[in-house]
């Protein structure tokens, strides 16, 4: 099944009830935080995810682009996430296992990410113990960028390698998602679409998240 995640990133602040109720035919509500080191960006963070925990009971995906992300992994996950996703290239290897193992502990599911300019063998230690892994299809930090179809190689070897060790792990991508880059994403084996402005720029965002949903049908 294709799932859908709306990135907060693209929507209006001033009104985030109403973007959120906007975008409830989705899946996940992904949820951007940025610390201006890891990423030359700065976002939002835990109160604001608090706050987005009370108003929804839409899956929460909690997206760290954040150095030494371990540090955090647990706190967005009390204060609401239910999947924290975190980046390979900002954490040793044996904090990466720690962190994943406190966050099934806390009963929430843990997922890893890669740059665009990061193989997808750099997953490959981790994913017997993933829930997700997320293929950025831009350089992290901004909505708005163009896709890389580079990243769709690492996205098939993924799916190859998840499929041949039978493992339940989600493949989500994120940047520059529209429904000519979600065919192309769902072809090569992904099954979590993350789109910002695709979605938030629509007046009529249920047919925007349908239209992508149904983006593997189109020719
Ligand atoms: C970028 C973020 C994305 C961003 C995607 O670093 O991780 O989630 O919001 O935005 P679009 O869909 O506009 O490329
Ligand atoms: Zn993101």
């Amino acid at each position: 099944m294709i799932k859908i995640a709306p990135s907060l990133l693209s929507a209006d602040f001033t009104k985030l009830g109403d973007e959120i109720i906007s975008v409830s035919s989705a899946d996940y509500l992904h949820f951007d935080v940025m610390d201006g080191i890891f990423v030359p960006n700065i976002s939002i963070g835990l109160p604001v995810l608090s706050s987005v925990r009370k108003t929804t009971d839409m899956a929460l995906d909690a997206h760290l682009m954040i150095a030494a992300p371990a540090r955090y992994t647990a706190r967005f996950a009390q204060a609401g996430a239910d999947i924290v996703v975190f980046h390979v290239e900002a954490e040793t290897g044996e904090n990466i296992l720690a962190a994943i193992g406190e966050l099934h502990k806390l009963g929430k599911k843990a997922g890893l990410s890669i740059k665009p300019g990061t193989p997808a063998e750099a997953l490959q230690p981790y994913i017997e113990t993933l829930d997700l892994v997320l293929v950025m299809t831009v350089e992290p930090g901004f909505g708005g960028q163009e896709f890389i179809a580079a990243a769709l190689p690492k996205i098939q070897e993924l799916r190859h390698e998840i499929d041949r060790r039978g493992l339940v792990c989600e493949i989500e991508v994120d940047g520059g998602i529209n429904p000519e880059t979600a065919k192309l994403c769902i072809d090569a084996g992904a099954n979590v679409l993350v789109a910002g402005s695709d979605i938030f720029k629509s007046p009529d965002r249920s047919a925007r998240i349908a239209a992508l949903r149904s983006a593997a049908t189109v020719n």
